[in-house]
């Protein structure tokens, strides 16, 4: 793997971070998986993580993830407090480094939402509890596990179905590439020029023995797929004057794209969406639309992230 990608690596003695899928085993996946469903069954979590703290720093905007991680962490008895970069002294040129020492002192983990991944790697290398990737510029591993768990719990399990993503080859398509590895289903990903999936990841899912592939053409991406998946056009940090729309448009998910895929595919969509541009109303409204179900699921993933991480 490209260095820049994915952070850390060595887990020798390091606390338990969630940093990236790639640098955990599908065994670990699975089981932060199976945690999630359980606590999704359960009418009261037991208060696992009480008397734990987990901190939440901000440098772009959330709504699932600050509020999916508030809610986990109290309903598993534990507490939260939601910081933003320009409040703390980060702002005023404090290192990430001495911003994780510190917290350490205070809390239990750590959730980490930047652009870029240097500054989560900085946290992860410097701070003595967890550190969770709360989104970068190149990966959203949290949301993956909520979407594998929303896709299983309505297909079955996931392994050697086709999932294809059209569109925009962003933070989120990338965690897609990461997912089809470790939990091995086949990935088509259909995206513009200049618009794909880096080749250093492609090539780290061959090296891997991964079923992922890049096209051109978002038809032949979503033949016979069990989901199709896309996401903005524009990523938080994302210059929206570079953002080619024009050469996009033709990967928008539309309810003819749709048809191509199985009959019964699911539509599948991180959010925030934009409705008429990736994706059409009809579509993500409709009947094949699961993208509440993966939002609601991310409360779960994230009480079997925090349970995996602080036990
Ligand atoms: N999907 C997701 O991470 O949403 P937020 O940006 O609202 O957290
Ligand atoms: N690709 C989007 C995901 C938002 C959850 C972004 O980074 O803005």
């Amino acid at each position: 793997m490209n260095a820049d990608a994915f952070p850390g690596g060595d887990t020798g003695a390091r606390p338990r971070h969630f940093l990236e899928l790639a640098e955990l085993d599908t065994a670990t996946l699975r089981g932060i998986l199976e945690l999630a469903a359980a606590f999704k069954r359960g009418a009261r979590p037991p208060p696992v993580l009480a008397g734990r703290t987990l901190a939440m720093l901000f440098e772009h905007p959330s709504t699932r993830t600050r509020v999916s991680f508030e809610v986990a962490m109290r309903q598993l008895g534990g507490h939260c407090t939601v910081l933003s970069g320009h409040e703390l002294q980060l702002g005023r040129g404090e290192s990430i480094a001495d911003t994780a020492r510190v917290l350490s002192r205070y809390v239990d983990a750590i959730m980490l939402r930047t652009d870029r991944v240097a500054k989560l790697e900085e946290m992860a290398e410097h701070a003595t509890v967890p550190v969770i990737n709360g989104l970068t510029a190149a990966s959203h591993p949290c949301q993956l596990m909520a979407d594998v768990l929303t896709f299983e719990e309505r297909r079955g399990p996931i392994e050697g179905q086709v999932i294809a993503w059209c569109g925009d080859g962003n933070n989120v398509a990338r965690t897609w590439v990461q997912a089809a590895v470790r939990f091995g289903f086949c990935l088509r990903l259909a995206s513009p020029e200049g618009c794909e999936v880096p080749g250093y990841l492609l090539d780290w899912a061959r090296r891997e023995g991964g079923d992922v592939t890049a096209v051109r053409d978002p038809a032949e991406a979503v033949r016979g797929a069990r989901a199709v998946v896309t996401d903005c056009w524009v990523s938080m940090g994302d210059d929206p004057a570079r953002k080619a729309r024009a050469a996009l448009a033709p990967y928008a998910v539309t309810a003819a794209l749709m048809e191509q895929a199985a009959a019964d595919a699911l539509f599948m969509h991180c959010l925030p969406a934009h409705r008429g541009e990736e994706v059409e109303a009809a579509v993500i409204d409709g009947p094949q639309s699961v993208v509440f179900e993966e939002a609601g699921n991310r409360l779960h993933a994230q009480k079997g992230i925090l349970a995996w991480a602080l036990s």
